[in-house]
């Protein structure tokens, strides 16, 4: 094949690049993209393209706006059970953390999840997993954490690994082991870590379970010194880490997460200036997840203009979990974070797109459209970007192509 010779030519698309140093969105009106082995050959204004090309596919977008696909870079996705009556005991004046500390909680999660078999967690999986791609998710990291002992974690992690296979979306997975203590090590935190660093995490890492490592640093979980116990192994194995910091109180655990070189600290309501000065030296992604937020009724807000002032890239996902963030839609998270953090639509699609592809440390290979990516991207029944974070309830997705393939469900 000469330079010209492309599998797919897309032309007649309004096209958010979304790539670096662009103005606004990085915008093509009547712009063309082509494909070639799955990654994108050309891309720019149709008008020039001229002759010399040859395509084996054509097809007409009829205006549509494409973007890159989208990055949910946060998720729980895989768990069995529910926590609705959590939902009302909430409403009735008893806080999550209260919850937490009487067993329910992650915990009430972590019993339903333990006596669920492999299928079953991959059944109910699946569906939340092709609910996130409707909003037009073509990559999604996965944790575990509702194990909390080696075959339960081990299990979840493969439910995650299959869901890669057999579905059209590029999966990453994190071991959350230290997610909370269970009810077998209550009162004896430090002795559970023990056995985490022990066998959890050999086992999930010698069976290539894990593409990273996360934690929650909280009062209702684990100290500064755990989790930097923790990072010490995952360093020792070759993992990154990542970590669910400063959500409920500021514990310092982004300044940790820093000092390890972590791909990110996630939730961040409580950073404070010294956190974001070491996450913007460390280069960590900040991934704020306004549905926990909102779902919690938190009232302290995560500091935007300072993370804005020190150049630390935002991201945005939607925590999907069944206790914090029943979100099931990354385009709902859009319209959170402009509503409840001020993030402009700019920086929220931005969020889910170039800056969570750095937050899984895929920059590289997805996240924007430029020649060389990845050819994941999708085509929107919308005739602006804002019109993305603007809607609530509306899914204007009209096709998600992974790899330049349309995701074609049966029937269709
Ligand atoms: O990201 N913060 C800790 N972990 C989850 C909550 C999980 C749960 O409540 O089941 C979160 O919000
Ligand atoms: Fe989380």
């Amino acid at each position: 094949m000469g330079p010209n010779s492309w599998d797919h030519l897309f032309r007649n698309a309004r096209i958010a690049t979304l790539a670096p140093g662009m103005e606004r969105y990085g915008l093509i009106e009547k712009g063309a993209l082509a494909v070639t082995g799955g990654r994108i050959a050309w891309i720019g204004p149709q008008s020039q393209l001229a002759g010399g090309f040859e395509a084996a596919r054509d097809t007409d977008c009829q205006g549509a706006l494409m973007t890159p696909g989208l990055i949910d870079c946060h998720t729980h996705l895989v768990w069995a059970g529910n926590r609705f009556a959590e939902f009302e005991q909430r409403l009735e004046g008893v806080s999550y953390e209260e919850i937490a500390r009487q067993g329910g909680g992650i915990n009430s999660t972590v019993r339903a999840t333990r006596a669920a078999s492999e299928e079953e967690l991959f059944e109910a999986a699946l569906g939340r997993l092709r609910r996130l791609a409707a909003s037009g998710v073509t990559t999604v990291e996965i944790k575990s954490g509702y194990g909390l002992e080696t075959d339960t974690e081990c299990r979840m992690l493969r439910v995650a690994r299959r869901l890669g296979r057999e579905e059209p979306v590029r999966v990453h997975t994190s071991f959350l082991g230290a997610h909370a203590v269970p009810p077998e090590f209550s009162g004896r935190s430090d002795d559970y870590l023990e056995w985490v660093l022990r066998e959890m995490l050999p086992t999930v890492a010698a069976e290539g379970l894990a593409d990273a490592v996360d934690a929650f640093c909280e009062g209702i979980a684990f100290s500064k010194a755990q989790v930097e116990r923790l990072f010490q192994a995952a360093r020792a194995l070759g993992l990154p880490v990542k970590l669910h910091a400063e959500q409920l109180s500021n514990s310092g655990g982004a300044v940790l997460a820093a000092r390890y070189g972590a791909l990110s600290a996630d939730h961040l309501e409580y950073l404070d200036e010294a956190g974001v000065r070491a996450m913007a030296a460390a280069g960590s992604i900040a991934v704020l997840l306004p549905g926990a937020f909102y779902f919690l009724r938190e009232q302290k807000v995560p500091p935007i203009e300072a993370l804005r002032a020190h150049g630390v890239p935002i991201a945005l996902a939607t925590d999907l979990n069944p206790g914090s963030s029943p979100v099931h839609s990354l385009l709902l998270i859009l319209n959170m974070a402009c509503t409840l953090f001020r993030l402009t639509p700019l920086e929220a699609l931005v969020a889910v797109t170039r800056n969570a592809a750095k937050a899984l440390g895929v920059a590289d290979e997805v996240g924007t459209l430029e020649v060389g990516k990845r050819a994941d991207f999708v085509l929107w029944d919308v005739e602006e970007p804002a019109a993305l974070a603007a809607q609530m309830g509306p899914e204007p997705l009209r096709k998600r192509y992974l790899g330049g393939l349309p995701d074609v469900r049966p029937g269709e």
